[in-house]
């Protein structure tokens, strides 16, 4: 029986942190044995906020390396870059007439980058979840393994697909977003103050290339609260997002001793964050040693994107006589 597709993509801008990981990243990796995967690193999309391109490549081999090591197999999945199959330009090119003015600019995360660039509020960034329904779209993927802040494109995304289907015959199936057990997940950053991201904030943000004492510092550093007064309390946004932090990375006994310990107002949280950084180190350090070591290796990172393009290309090719023939473009 042929496998569900599944499509995810992540931006090489900036470092791979924990939200990236947790949210999406380790939800690929097991994803591998059970679907036909496609992961994207979504070059294209990063153009909207104008970074400098003479560090693209870096960044798109760092990624890359990151995402390898993280347990990302080439011949499990296929794992290429965005502007290696110009079929999805193509595609983007026939959303973008099935999608209005209005609700691109009602988008969350347009809102938000006019908000933090209103000096470059290009077309790119208004048709952002456009280019994002064609990498989807594509390989005609059912499943989109991402974090919760994605949640809006992919709604999106089906309500394009739903058009095109509508109006030039069925040719998508829907996608969902997904995540192993039920609920999307949302890292919040160490500050307390909205997502963990891959640029605001560096000290309350955790990353893959963090060195071991970076870590302990920024764990150190976050926020906490005073101690509960009576037991049983509800714990506060950021204590419990310590507590999420932990179940991640700590053993399940570390985690029920403070538990109890906040249940009977004795945690010490001097205490658990010395735990949970320890447990953090553990964590990051052979993920990002790793991604060091294939870092160093650029022929062969290379191999993979070639062989991942040739790969994807062809599942998008596909995807695109189809779609050619149901609007009719067909002259010969
Ligand atoms: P990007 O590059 O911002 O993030 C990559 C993935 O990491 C997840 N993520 C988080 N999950 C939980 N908590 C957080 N704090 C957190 N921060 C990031 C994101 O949800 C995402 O799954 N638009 C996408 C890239 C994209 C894409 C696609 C995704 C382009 N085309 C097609 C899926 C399908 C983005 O900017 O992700």
């Amino acid at each position: 029986m042929k496998k569900e597709t599944v499509l995810s993509g992540i931006r090489p801008t900036g470092f791979v942190h924990l939200g990236n990981y947790f949210g999406a990243m380790r939800n690929w990796v097991r994803m591998q044995d059970e679907y036909d995967c496609y992961y994207c690193i979504v070059d294209w999309h990063s153009l909207t906020t104008h970074p400098d391109t003479r560090e693209l490549q870096n960044n798109v081999l760092r990624l890359l390396s990151e995402l390898l090591a993280s347990g990302l197999d080439p011949e499990r999945c296929v794992l290429y870059v965005q502007s290696d199959v110009p079929e999805i330009a193509e595609l983007y090119l026939y959303l973008n007439m099935l999608s209005y003015k209005g609700e691109l600019e009602k988008t969350v995360t347009f809102k938000d980058k006019v908000r933090q660039q209103p000096d470059n509020v290009n077309a790119g960034l208004l048709t952002y979840p456009v280019l994002q329904a064609a990498d989807i779209l594509v390989h005609r993927a059912l499943k989109v393994p991402v974090g919760k802040d994605q949640e809006q494109h992919i709604e999106m995304t089906r309500n394009f697909a739903e058009r095109f289907n509508h109006r030039y015959g069925e040719v998508f199936p829907m996608p969902k977003a997904f995540s192993y057990g039920s609920e999307l997940i949302k890292i919040m950053s160490l500050d307390g103050t909205g997502k963990m991201s891959k640029s605001e904030n560096q000290m309350a943000t955790l990353y893959l290339a963090d060195d071991d004492e970076l870590i302990t510092q920024k764990i150190k550093k976050a926020k906490s609260d005073t101690l509960p007064v009576e037991p049983n309390s509800k714990k506060t946004d950021a204590v419990e997002n310590l507590f999420g932090l932990m179940r991640l990375v700590s053993t399940q006994d570390v985690v029920e001793k403070f538990e109890a310990d906040f249940n009977n107002c004795s945690i010490r949280y001097g205490d658990m964050k010395a735990q949970l950084g320890e447990d953090m180190v553990k964590f990051i350090r052979p993920l990002r040693d790793q991604a060091k070591a294939l870092r160093a290796d650029d022929k062969y990172l290379k191999e993979v994107m070639e062989m991942g393009a040739e790969k994807a290309r062809k599942s998008a090719k596909a995807t695109m006589k189809l779609v050619r023939n149901a609007i009719g473009l067909k002259y010969f």
